[in-house]
C-alpha cells in the first residue's frame, strides 16, 4: 500500500517510482515461457504453437494471462478458422458490438484501416475496455495482425488492478461500494460529430440498449483470480449511481487519469503475425489514430464474460 505523506505530491511519486508495488516478474512455466514486456504489465509467450496447444499448455498461457493480463506471440501465421479454434479453447463466443466477422468465420472480425483512409474516429482509439456497456462485458479479446504499418498503430494497456492497489486506503474504501454507469452513448456522439456517422451497431435495438448502457461494480473482482481491480474507463463510463454529474465527473476523470499514467501501462509495437490476448475485465487499452498513409490490417475474436461482480 502507497504511504501518503501531508504536504507532498503524491500522485507524482506514484508517477515516478513504482516503489516496490510492481510484480509482473515470469512465472516458471514447464510449457511456454513468459517474458515480460513492462513493470507493469504485459508478457510475451514463446514455446506455444497456438494451432496445436496441449491441454497443459493451455492452462499455462490462461495462468500467464491472468497474471500479466495481456500476452501475445510472435509467429502466429494462422488461417481464421485456425485462430477461431483458438479463441475457442478460452470460452464462448461474444458478439462484439460493432465488428462483422469475415465470410464463413464470422467469430473472426477484420479491424482494418486502408492507408487512404482517414477519419478522427478511429475504432479503440479513446482509452476502454471493451463493450463495457453490456449487462455482460467480454472477458477476452484477442488481435491477430497481418499487415502493420512500419510504425505508429502500437496498442498500449493499462493495468487497472496495479491502479487499484496504488490508490490510498481512504480512496479505495470509498469506492469499493459504488456502482459505474457505463453506455455508449458519448462515443456515438463523438463520432457523429467528428465524422458525421457512429460506428454501425447490429441492430437499432443493439444501440439503444448500448446507450441505456449498465451499471456495474467499480472495483470489480476477477471471476478465476479474485484480483480486484477498477472499472472505468474514459469511452464509457459516463456516471456513478447516486451522484449528481457534477460530483461523478471529477472522480472518473481522476480515475481514468489515474489508470492510464505510464507507470501501469505497456505498449506493443506490431509485427505481422502476432497474436495478442487481453483480460478486459483487468485492464484498459487504446490504438492510437497515428498511422494515416498506411494499411493496418487486423483480426479479433472475443471471449463471452459474465455478470460483472
Ligand atoms: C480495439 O480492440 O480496441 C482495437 C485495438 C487495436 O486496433 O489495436
Amino acid at each position: 500500500m502507497p504511504q501518503f505523506r501531508k504536504g507532498t505530491n503524491d500522485m507524482r511519486e506514484v508517477r515516478i517510482s513504482p516503489t516496490g508495488h510492481f510484480d509482473n516478474a515470469a512465472r516458471p512455466y514447464a510449457h511456454i515461457i513468459a517474458l515480460p514486456l513492462s513493470a507493469a504489465m504485459g508478457a510475451e509467450i514463446t514455446g506455444a504453437d497456438v494451432t496445436r496447444l496441449s491441454d497443459a499448455a493451455l492452462a499455462e498461457m490462461q495462468d500467464a494471462l491472468w497474471r500479466h493480463k495481456m500476452i501475445y506471440v510472435r509467429g502466429a501465421r494462422i488461417t481464421h478458422e485456425q485462430h477461431r479454434d483458438f479463441s475457442a479453447r478460452w470460452g464462448d463466443f461474444a458478439t462484439d458490438a460493432y465488428t462483422q466477422g469475415v465470410p464463413g468465420v464470422p467469430e473472426v472480425q477484420p479491424v482494418i484501416k486502408e492507408a487512404e483512409t482517414r477519419t478522427r474516429a478511429l475504432f479503440g482509439s479513446g482509452w476502454h475496455t471493451d463493450s463495457a456497456f453490456l449487462p455482460t462485458p467480454p472477458a477476452i479479446s484477442t488481435l491477430r495482425s497481418v499487415e502493420v504499418p512500419p510504425f505508429g498503430g502500437d496498442t498500449t494497456w493499462a493495468d487497472c488492478a496495479l491502479a487499484l492497489r496504488m490508490l490510498s486506503p481512504a480512496m479505495q474504501a470509498m469506492l469499493a461500494p459504488l456502482k459505474v454507469r457505463m453506455s455508449a452513448e458519448a462515443n456515438i456522439a463523438t463520432s457523429l460529430r467528428l465524422e458525421g456517422k457512429a460506428l454501425p451497431f447490429a441492430s437499432e435495438q443493439a444501440q439503444a440498449d448500448a446507450i441505456a448502457g449498465t451499471a456495474h461494480p467499480l472495483v470489480r473482482t476477477h471471476p478465476v483470480k479474485g484480483e480486484k481491480s477498477l472499472y472505468v474507463d474514459e469511452v464509457y463510463a459516463c456516471g456513478i449511481d447516486g451522484m449528481t454529474e457534477s460530483e461523478s465527473r471529477p472522480l472518473l476523470d481522476f480515475l481514468t487519469r489515474h489508470i492510464t499514467q505510464h507507470a501501469f501501462t505497456c505498449r506493443l509495437r506490431w509485427e505481422p503475425d502476432m497474436l495478442v490476448m487481453w483480460d478486459n475485465r483487468l485492464c484498459l487499452h487504446l490504438a492510437p489514430n497515428d498511422y494515416d498513409g498506411y494499411r493496418r490490417e487486423m483480426y479479433r475474436t472475443t471471449i463471452a464474460g459474465g455478470v460483472v461482480e
